[in-house]
């Protein structure tokens, strides 16, 4: 993988790397170690997970394959903190993770101290191909803050006491900017990270697409038209939705985004709030914005539309993750930031796409079947963390991440 950890001096990476490190274990300081095992679903997996999985995979591909001589914190632990990685042999069950009332909290704590302190030691003695295999750690180890958090909140959504994991502002009544839409580009745009910076694997190569002409959205679709979907009978209007969306929304009985309450009120990561209605519709599945934007007279935008037309836009801008404590998407906001917009088009390889060698090829082929893409950032999002040419992915039926929606149409 061509990821160019070296671009920046190693005091960079390394000052990067703790950083990256003391964010997620700040992020769990308000858990308990009950919250911090629970697992509220499969495809959730419990906090003290996180922290510790996020360690395994620094341990595994820079400590054990690069410095000679270093011990494992604990051997067992690559069997249950391995996520999907089959080069590296068998693994506890995913399903499972909710189970690990052992080791606890504090010994998970240790156990990132250990690592962070043989990192720290390994720094200066290590090959370049360690230093590119720590700034994707780092940038691992960001996608897992934002599911920490994603997951934290569906796990807090359990409990019919409500709890938040911290406090935020009321919402201020701002009023939702109008709809306009603006032309993208027509013709041969070039797509895809280009060679220099951090890029994960899937964002290359920079390669060449056809756009038809099409206008697209200038903001997110907001909770306040999600509920003129609701009051117009979109869940219950078989012609607006996928056939597999149809099956699922009545199997699931689902009819409203995932963490509305009431016709009034959401759960968050600050506890039960009055939705704010100008604010992005977050929460919702590939089927249901897929939906909404049928019944809009529009469509999803294609990835290429949607990257293309972020191109100017400053990735680092709008509301994502800073620091410590809740998240909630708000009115207003760019390109990024809020939440992530579902495109309709297949989480699939590129023209000349390669995986990585060794164990950290399994990162993001394989799973390229059967997901979406979604562009952008979140309020979850670490700053700094994503880019036009990023590339999240999730299944169709996927809404526990902040996910929404930008419409776009064909012009
Ligand atoms: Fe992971």
């Amino acid at each position: 993988m061509a990821t160019h950890a070296r671009q920046g001096p190693c005091g960079d990476l390394a000052s990067r790397l703790f950083a990256t490190r003391k964010l997620t274990l700040d992020l769990a300081a308000p858990l308990s170690d009950a919250d911090a095992t629970i697992q509220p679903f499969p495809d959730a997996s419990p906090a003290k997970w996180h922290l510790a999985h996020t360690s395994w995979f620094f341990e595994t591909f820079v400590l054990r394959d690069h410095l000679p001589g270093y011990r494992a914190f604990d051997e067992r632990y690559a069997f249950l903190f391995n996520s999907y990685y089959e080069a590296e042999g068998p693994r506890h069950a995913r399903p499972r993770r909710g189970m690990l009332s052992r080791p606890s909290l504090d010994e998970v704590r240790s156990y990132r101290a250990y690592v962070d302190e043989a990192l720290e030691r390994a720094l200066p003695q290590l090959p370049p191909a360690a230093l590119d295999l720590i700034e994707l750690g780092i940038n691992h180890e960001q996608q897992h803050q934002e599911l920490f958090l994603t997951d934290i909140l569906a796990t807090f959504a359990e409990s019919p006491l409500e709890p938040a994991y911290g406090a935020l502002p009321p919402p201020q009544c701002f009023a939702a900017e109008p709809l306009s839409w603006h032309a993208g580009r027509e013709g041969i745009v070039e797509i895809g990270a280009s060679d220099g910076g951090f890029a994960f694997d899937s964002e290359r190569p920079r390669h060449r697409v056809f756009l038809s002409r099409h206008e697209v959205a200038n903001r997110r679709v907001t909770n306040g038209e999600w509920r003129d979907f609701i009051d117009a009978g979109g869940y219950r209007t078989p012609t607006l939705w996928l056939s597999e969306g149809w099956d699922w929304l009545q199997r699931e009985q689902v009819a409203a985004p995932l963490y509305w309450r009431d016709g009034a009120t959401e759960f968050t990561l600050a506890g039960r709030r009055q939705i704010d209605w100008a604010a992005p519709v977050a929460h919702v599945s590939y089927y249901e914005a897929d939906a909404f934007a049928r019944w809009s007279g529009a469509r999803l935008p294609t990835e290429a539309e949607w990257e293309d037309f972020a191109s100017s836009a400053d990735p680092s801008l709008g509301n994502q993750l800073d620091g410590t404590g809740p998240v909630l998407p708000r009115p207003g906001g760019g390109m990024f930031g809020d939440v992530w917009e579902w495109t309709q088009s297949a989480f699939a390889s590129y023209p000349g796409f390669a995986a990585a060698a060794g164990a950290v090829g399994e990162y993001n082929g394989k799973f390229m079947s059967g997901q979406f893409v979604l562009k952008g950032a979140s309020c979850a999002t670490p700053r700094g963390h994503s880019r036009a040419s990023y590339r999240n992915f999730f299944p169709p039926s996927a809404r526990w991440q902040f996910t929404g929606l930008r419409l776009a149409r064909d012009a």
